[in-house]
């Protein structure tokens, strides 16, 4: 068994799907590692740590990919990148699959059995391979980093002989898995933090980490969640009354966080161009759901953009921004899912395709588009 780690071709892409530690457990899975020349050089892993983690090095992608039964990437792979890989080679990645029907049709074209880890269920199984909440973390992390780091004032309240400086107050919008990482580092970083989300279940959850929950929380409130634990889009009614709350809290605020999605749909606007106008100059809005559209009506993708003194950051691939931690966690999401796909005894693939697990994440087989949310629809 052969396991290809490919560069990211995306220059925006700072992670890596392998790391040393990885390696070395697919080495004693019985796979041989082929790691692109510079695959790891943005994540602080050079080449050389690879070899001596098992690996061997391929000076270019085609050379990794060759005679490859498993292809690991970060992001999906972009046309022509998988030329020369073996048909039914598995390749797994961070497939962006909502809206891509083109690239979807690409790898069934290519013959290889595409898995989208942002797909694998929240069960308990698989908490261990799930990449959402691994790389969510992070960027709620990084959020309150880099909005502090635009914030022309501290967080904490400090009490000096030249005087007292406020606490920072802090709004998180959106409150899973990236939303609750922002509330705790704000916190301890000595913020005054309030949150908000749809679903009900987060309260309990902001307050255990000591932040007020603000919400409108009216019957429709009480039924925003699914089975799966994610939001629902909420009505317009509901929108507006929700809307009519966060702006009076917003204009008292001094950096917002924004966090909120709804899987397979734009980001929902939560942030007006009225509600940045009504906050202080050197304020921040933090958007980390500018990649699905944004919650902040005037978030620009990729920039940090100033509006009345107000600074909107949009960093794009907020993970990234920690490369080395990201990768690692990555790489450990992929190694558990790809230790489910090998049989212990014969150390080769045996996929199991009607588990649960293959089933939700599996895109493409045998040279079609085979999961059942991603069928063409022309
Ligand atoms: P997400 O990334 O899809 O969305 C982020 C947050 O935005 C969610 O909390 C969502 O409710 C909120 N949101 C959506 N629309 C909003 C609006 N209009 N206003 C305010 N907030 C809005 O969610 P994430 O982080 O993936 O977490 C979703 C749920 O899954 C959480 O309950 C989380 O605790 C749970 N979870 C469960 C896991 C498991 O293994 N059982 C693992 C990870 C998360």
């Amino acid at each position: 068994m052969r396991i290809a780690v490919l560069s990211e071709t995306d220059g925006a892409e700072t992670r890596v799907s392998a790391t040393p530690e990885t390696v070395k457990k697919y080495k004693s899975l019985g796979a041989d590692v082929v790691v692109q020349a510079g695959a790891g050089a943005k994540a602080g892993i050079p080449d050389a740590e690879f070899e001596a983690a098992g690996a061997s090095v391929a000076k270019s992608a085609q050379d990794a990919l060759k005679d490859a039964d498993v292809v690991l990437k970060v992001r999906r792979p972009a046309e022509g990148e998988l030329t020369g890989v073996k048909p039914g080679a598995l390749v797994i990645a961070i497939m962006d699959p909502y809206g891509q029907d083109a690239a979807l049709k690409a790898l069934a074209d290519a013959h290889v059995s595409a898995f989208a880890m942002e797909l694998m269920p929240r069960i308990t199984r698989a908490q261990v391979m799930d990449v959402l909440s691994s790389q969510a973390n992070l960027a709620g992390y990084r959020a309150v980093i880099d909005g502090s780091a635009e914030y022309g004032r501290a967080m904490p309240m400090m009490m000096t002989a030249a005087g007292t400086v406020p606490a920072a107050r802090v709004f998180v919008m959106g409150a899973g898995v990236a939303g609750l990482q922002a509330i705790a580092t704000a916190r301890r970083l000595g913020a005054v933090v309030t949150a908000t989300d749809v679903r009900p279940a987060a309260k309990e959850q902001v307050e255990s980490l000591g932040a007020k929950f603000i919400a409108v929380e009216d019957d429709e409130f009480k039924q925003a969640e699914t089975a799966g634990g994610y939001a629902k889009e909420m009505s317009d009614a509901y929108k507006a009354k929700q809307a009519e709350l966060v702006a009076s809290h917003i204009a008292k605020q001094d950096i917002v966080i924004t966090t909120a999605l709804i899987p397979g749909r734009p980001a929902p606007k939560l942030v007006s161009r009225a509600m940045v106008e009504s906050m202080k100059p050197g304020s921040v809005v933090v958007d980390l759901a500018v990649e699905r559209g944004g919650n902040c009506e005037l978030a620009q993708a990729g920039q940090v953009v100033e509006h009345n003194g107000v600074k909107i950051v949009g960093h794009l691939n907020v993970p990234g921004r920690l490369a080395a931690s990201a990768s690692s966690l990555y790489a450990k999401n992929l190694y558990a899912f790809v230790e489910t796909l090998v049989d212990k005894e014969t150390k080769a693939l045996a996929v199991k395709w009607d588990d649960e697990l293959v089933k939700a994440t599996c895109l493409t087989r045998d040279g079609a588009i085979v999961h059942t949310a991603f069928q063409p629809t022309a």
